[in-house]
């Protein structure tokens, strides 16, 4: 019997767990996509924790292995599908061994998965964690346990996540979408928006600052589209900011058309919401985005970076675009790229469109090959990197408030953090602590980091 770690699949993240109580079982959770994703793997964490089961960095000492899963692209569904032939010989070698698979790909492919893998014990759904302990509890089972109810009242407002180390503490806020782009799968594998009580955020955020967290990222697909009666995401800010020892308050992703200016002024007033914001464009052409139904034009766009960059002058801002989809033609492409030009991200991620089965673009013929949309990716890659070379280069010479996390993966001896901006900050360590946030002077910079040197 082989004694060497399975492979971990590239991109995979395994949450680490801060140190639990001694318990029995264990659980060896990967996880695939977004922060959502890692979120909801602490929430699972958390929901089993009460049943006995702690987390395990290794797949050897699994009772239990789930990999919680993305289906925004075919890529991340096909990287799933790779690492599940592995772990098939896993469970082979080690019959007593429960396989599943969690999240939006289990919801996606509820009805084909079983004949990919037979394999799976277990298929859940993003709306059935809950169902998890009691499936586990009904032993081995000859049929795979299935749960893929989409339930549009689950928050999991009660349930305690087990977080990773570290000073950031990720908090989903809201779950699901209700706009229903026609590229995007989410709203069929997430269901329909929803948010948790704003005193139930509050009460958790109080709580992650008494443990020492600094920093709270406020998660959902529509991020600002939060409302718990009257209070929309504006009061959940400002709210926020109330709480003592809580230095940084982040939020992705937000929806361009849910950017109110009761929003704005809370990001502008409260000095503790970073000045950094990702606010997804996908494309650049008024035809393909009326296409893609996102609600809003290039031109209620720039006039919104506009607004967003008058009110908060020290704002970075970061995108997502979408290449190669249904009937871009050359023209749109170019305005996608000439608008990114003018723009001027700090950042951005880029993607070649991926027809998803289920969303109404999948019905559409594909009328850019994947060679084109690759050119079309490499394009604007190359003038992104260029860009935040750019604006890197304009940090140079200014002193930036940088939040410490921990060691520069190199240098060995020095530390890496993030600035208000959420550009990551290196710089020679000098005895400074994990949490504390130092002024730190840039003195030259990459496209992807700034580097810097600490005054005390
Ligand atoms: N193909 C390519 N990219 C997609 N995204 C969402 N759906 C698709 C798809 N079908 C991208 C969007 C979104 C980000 C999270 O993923 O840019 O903002
Ligand atoms: Fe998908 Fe559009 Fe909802 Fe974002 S807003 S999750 S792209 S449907």
């Amino acid at each position: 019997m082989s004694t060497q770690p399975l492979p971990r699949a590239p991109g995979a993240v395994t949450t680490k767990p801060r140190e639990t109580a001694m318990n029995t079982r264990k659980i060896y959770i990967e996880t695939y996509g977004c922060q959502m994703n890692l979120a909801d793997t602490e929430l699972l964490i958390g929901l089993l924790k009460p049943h006995g089961y702690e987390s395990t960095q290794t797949v050897q000492n699994a009772d239990v292995i789930l990999l919680n899963t993305c289906a925004i692209r075919e890529h991340a569904e096909e990287r799933v599908l790779k690492r599940l032939r592995e772990l098939m010989y896993h469970k082979a070698r080690h019959p007593g061994v429960r396989l599943g698979l969690t999240g939006c790909m289990a919801q996606h492919h509820r009805d084909s998965l079983l004949d990919k893998a037979p394999f799976l014990d277990l298929i859940l759904g993003p709306d059935a964690y809950r169902t998890l302990p009691a499936l586990l509890a009904q032993g081995d089972k000859d049929e795979p346990l299935v749960s893929v109810r989409l339930d549009r009242d689950e928050t999991y407002a009660d349930i305690t996540p087990v977080r990773g180390e570290g000073i950031r503490a990720w908090v989903t806020i809201m779950r699901g979408c209700d706009k229903f782009c026609t590229f995007c799968i989410v709203p069929y594998v997430r269901g329909r928006e929803r948010s948790v009580p704003l005193t139930a955020l509050l009460d958790q955020v109080r709580v992650l600052a008494d443990q020492g967290y600094k920093e709270v990222v406020y998660l959902g697909q529509t991020v600002n589209a939060y409302r718990d009666g009257e209070h929309d995401f504006a009061d959940l800010l400002r709210q926020t900011a109330g709480i003592d020892g809580i230095e940084r308050i982040r939020f992705t992703s937000p929806h361009p058309s849910d950017m109110s200016e009761h929003v704005i002024e809370a990001m502008a007033t409260c000095a503790k919401v970073a000045p950094y914001l990702h606010l997804p464009l996908q494309s650049g052409s008024n035809s393909v985005l009326e296409r893609m139904e996102r609600g809003y034009t290039i031109e209620h766009y720039t006039a919104l970076v506009e607004r967003l960059r008058s009110a908060i002058p020290e704002l970075s801002l970061s995108t997502d675009i979408i290449v190669g989809f249904p009937s871009e033609d050359e023209a749109d492409f170019q305005a996608t790229y000439d608008l990114m030009a003018e723009i001027r991200y700090d950042s951005a991620f880029m993607f070649k469109y991926s027809a998803r089965e289920g969303t109404k673009a999948y019905k559409w013929e594909e009328t850019v090959s994947e060679q084109e949309k690759g050119r079309r990716l490499q394009a604007i890659i190359a003038l992104q990197e260029r860009i935040s070379g750019d604006v890197n280069q304009q940090a140079i010479g200014q002193t930036v408030d940088v939040l410490i996390e921990g060691p520069a993966k190199r240098p060995a001896g020095w530390l890496a953090g993030k600035n208000g901006q959420f550009k990551t900050v290196v710089f020679p360590g000098n005895g400074q602590q994990p949490g504390s946030v130092v002024p730190v002077r840039v003195i030259s910079a990459t496209a992807h980091t700034l580097i810097g040197e600490a005054f005390r």
